[in-house]
């Protein structure tokens, strides 16, 4: 490693607290220090290159520094960086908002910066909008069990990984927890579909017990990307949508992280032919530039809160809320995400998954699924460390990939070519083999799971 390199790393543990990280492990494990990027690739201060396989955690749609997002945002530096919004308007948060109004289908657009902001402001809203209608008492909120909707203290609340939460449970006001429809959750004999209904069966038992103290539902449509890539059957979402509907309970879809294409249509709820109440969007809604998060609801819920009183308005803020940078950059990603666009993506799956198929035959690896632009396996390991070790043989490999606990899975932007994917799997393959050859590190009681 040269000494740019380790004088990086040097300051960097020094001086930075590093996200979902146990500081201490960066004694063994060193940091990546990116100095480069472009499209599908990464390259650090050695000048070694590696694909990034997950998208930088999922935000990245359409490669890095992509030219078109590039220049609308020179273009809008020119003209206008940040003014507050409350009291003050500007046109790309007018077109962004015009913009998702169209493809969701809901509107009245309320922007904060990141995902876990998102659902802090869906959680509110739904709840403030029942106290308005004279309905305070449905203030409650159920959500999946193993789902994720971020770590600030709300969001945590209705996030059910305890390796994330357990520290917190203090402080949290958790939601009720029903059980996830995860295919994978299905005794044998057991389809996607009939485990969804499964699943289905329990909300709706417990909509009709609690309804009158619940506020909303949140959910992650068809993916639970933290829980390690769990997929599950359309019918689910179908039929929560109906129980909500026949409850009065918000049905809140959390499309953070299968916004936007990753699902195969632009978002997942598209999916199922499912509208929500509200739904959450942000990681590729700036196509991995900056960062911006929205939420959008239904004219219904919007109706309860205009009123002559204050104190009826939702008077939750952010000082970069709908920031024109940010916004430029989201309408720019929207123009790439075109019909051909997610055609291509079509396309691009097939050849992907048909390269991946030397996985799903691996005999260490089950479950092999996929969805839109997502592809996971689950590995048979019982080894604690296996992701970190796997993360450091794929980064060997110039690989960037980070399994969730023993979840080994891919999301790489859209314009990941043949080359990129050859290169893809051929490390995937390496390093599992590596990983699984290799004895356990003398790290192996360090935290097993990280997304
Ligand atoms: C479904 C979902 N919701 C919420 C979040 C939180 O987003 P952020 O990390 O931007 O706060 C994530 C992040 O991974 C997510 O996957």
């Amino acid at each position: 490693m040269t000494s740019r390199n380790q004088s990086l790393l040097q300051r960097s543990r020094a001086a930075v607290w590093h996200p979902c990280t146990q500081m201490k492990q960066h004694e063994s494990m060193p940091l990546l220090p990116i100095v480069h990027a472009e499209g599908v690739w990464l390259t650090d201060a050695d000048g070694k290159r590696y694909l990034d396989a997950i998208s930088s955690w999922w935000v990245n749609l359409f490669g890095h520094r992509h030219p078109h997002i590039r220049a609308a945002l020179h273009g809008q530096l020119e003209r206008l960086d940040h003014v507050m919004l409350a009291g003050l308007t500007h046109e790309p948060v007018i077109e962004l908002s015009e913009r998702l109004a169209e493809w969701t289908g809901l509107g009245h657009a309320f922007y904060a910066s990141d995902g876990a902001s998102a659902t802090e402001i869906a959680l509110k809203m739904s709840a403030h909008s029942w106290r308005n209608v004279g309905r305070p008492r449905k203030n409650g909120f159920v959500s999946l069990a193993h789902g994720y909707h971020g770590e600030t203290v709300g969001a945590l609340g209705v996030t059910d990984i305890p390796l994330f939460r357990s520290a917190y449970a203090p402080l949290l006001r958790p939601s009720a927890v029903v059980m996830s429809p995860d295919a994978r959750g299905a005794q044998p004999g057991v389809d996607a579909k009939a485990q969804a209904e499964q699943a289905a069966r329990e909300l709706e038992g417990w909509l009709a017990a609690h309804h009158q103290d619940t506020a909303a539902l949140i959910v992650e449509p068809l993916v639970q990307c933290a829980a390690g890539m769990a997929m599950y059957h359309p019918h689910y979402l179908q039929r929560a949508r109906a129980l909500c509907y026949r409850h009065d309970v918000h049905l809140i879809a959390d499309e953070i992280a299968t916004g936007f294409g990753r699902s195969g249509e632009r978002f997942a709820c598209q999916v199922a032919g499912v509208q929500p109440d509200f739904i959450c969007l942000s990681k590729g809604l700036t196509g991995g530039t900056l960062p911006l998060s929205a939420v959008l609801t239904t004219d219904a819920v919007y109706d309860t809160f205009y009123d002559d009183d204050s104190a009826r308005g939702f008077l939750h803020s952010h000082s970069y809320t709908g920031n024109p940078l940010a916004c430029r950059a989201a309408l720019a990603t929207m123009d790439l995400l075109t019909d051909a666009a997610l055609e291509k993506n079509r396309a691009t799956a097939q050849r992907l998954s048909a390269a991946a198929q030397v996985l799903d035959q691996h005999p260490h690896l089950v479950n092999a699924r996929q969805l839109g632009m997502i592809w996971a396996w689950d590995v048979l390991s019982d080894d604690p460390s296996f992701a970190r070790r796997y993360h450091r043989a794929a980064l060997e490999r110039g690989l960037l990939l980070r399994p969730i606990g023993t979840t080994l899975y891919f999301m790489p932007p859209y314009v990941i070519d043949d080359e990129a994917i050859a290169h893809l799997v051929r490390g995937a393959l390496g390093a599992l083999d590596e990983t699984l050859d290799g004895s356990p590190a003398d790290d192996a009681a360090m935290l097993p799971a990280l997304a």
